[in-house]
């Protein structure tokens, strides 16, 4: 049984599997399919210049699937590690369906963006998609008029807050994935940075993921079940 100290410095990084039990399905399951729609046009920017129209009705759709979602046992998992390792923890996640902030996290770096946000393609202003008007096929930006598109990160397009991310795996004494297959870089990286940084790298997943060669510890099944038992090991007084 291995305990972790309140000073330990924790970094999770998580991903679609970790939104599984939530009844969102992983992008994997879906053989290279994003709810059957190909991923060339619903995540590129060519795919949005193409049909704009299409782009903003799959991720409406999306972030309506993901409001009546709720957070399972592992998001609230990580919301218990939050207030046991207070400023010495963070979280990483891929997903953009909210369900770590719906939990109670408090700042989840959503590298891959956030369904309920948007900005404008000419101004950059960013807004909320509950402020948008539903039956408009393309939001347009209140200030300057242009189309506004979904604040999702799209491939070719680069992550948020990396450096942020780079500087607390250089730092980490634990690095935890859960529920991510290792597929998608440059999230798939991190555990190798991690690892050569000297933190122990510990994995959650149904199935061994891509990177596995870098893990110390891999506990295989569903994080909903895995993680609020390990969690409890970890901070058990
Ligand atoms: P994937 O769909 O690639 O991988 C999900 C992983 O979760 C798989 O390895 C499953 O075995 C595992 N899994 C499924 N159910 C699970 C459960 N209940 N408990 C634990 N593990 C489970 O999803 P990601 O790795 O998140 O990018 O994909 C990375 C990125 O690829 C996404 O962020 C998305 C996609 O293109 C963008 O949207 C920009
Ligand atoms: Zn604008």
């Amino acid at each position: 049984m291995m305990r972790l100290s309140r000073t330990t410095k924790v970094v999770v990084l998580t991903g679609a599997g970790i939104s599984a039990e939530s009844g969102i399905r992983t992008f994997r399951e879906s053989g290279g399919l994003w709810e059957n729609h190909k991923v060339e046009d619903v995540a590129t920017w060519s795919g949005f210049e193409k049909d704009p129209a299409l782009v903003w009705k799959f991720y409406r759709q999306r972030w309506e699937d993901s409001n009546s979602t709720k957070p399972n046992a592992a998001h609230y998992a990580l919301v218990e590690m939050e207030h046991y390792y207070a400023q010495h923890f963070s979280l990483v996640t891929q997903n953009v369906d909210g369900l770590h902030s719906a939990a109670g996290s408090k700042n989840p770096l959503e590298m891959h963006g956030n369904l309920n946000s948007c900005f404008c393609t000419t101004c950059r202003a960013k807004f909320k998609l509950h402020d948008t008007d539903p039956d408009i096929a393309i939001p347009l930006c209140p200030k300057c008029g242009a189309y506004l598109r979904p604040d999702i990160v799209w491939f070719g397009e680069i992550p948020y807050f990396l450096s942020e991310i780079e500087h607390s795996l250089k730092k980490c004494d634990v690095f935890i994935i859960i529920g991510t297959s290792g597929l998608v870089y440059p999230a798939a990286g991190f555990v190798m940075t991690a690892k050569l940084m000297g933190a122990k790298t510990i994995a959650i997943n149904l199935e061994a993921p891509d990177n596995l060669s870098f893990i110390d510890e891999f506990h295989q099944g569903k994080s909903g079940e895995v993680l609020p038992a390990l969690v409890k090991e970890w901070t058990a007084p």
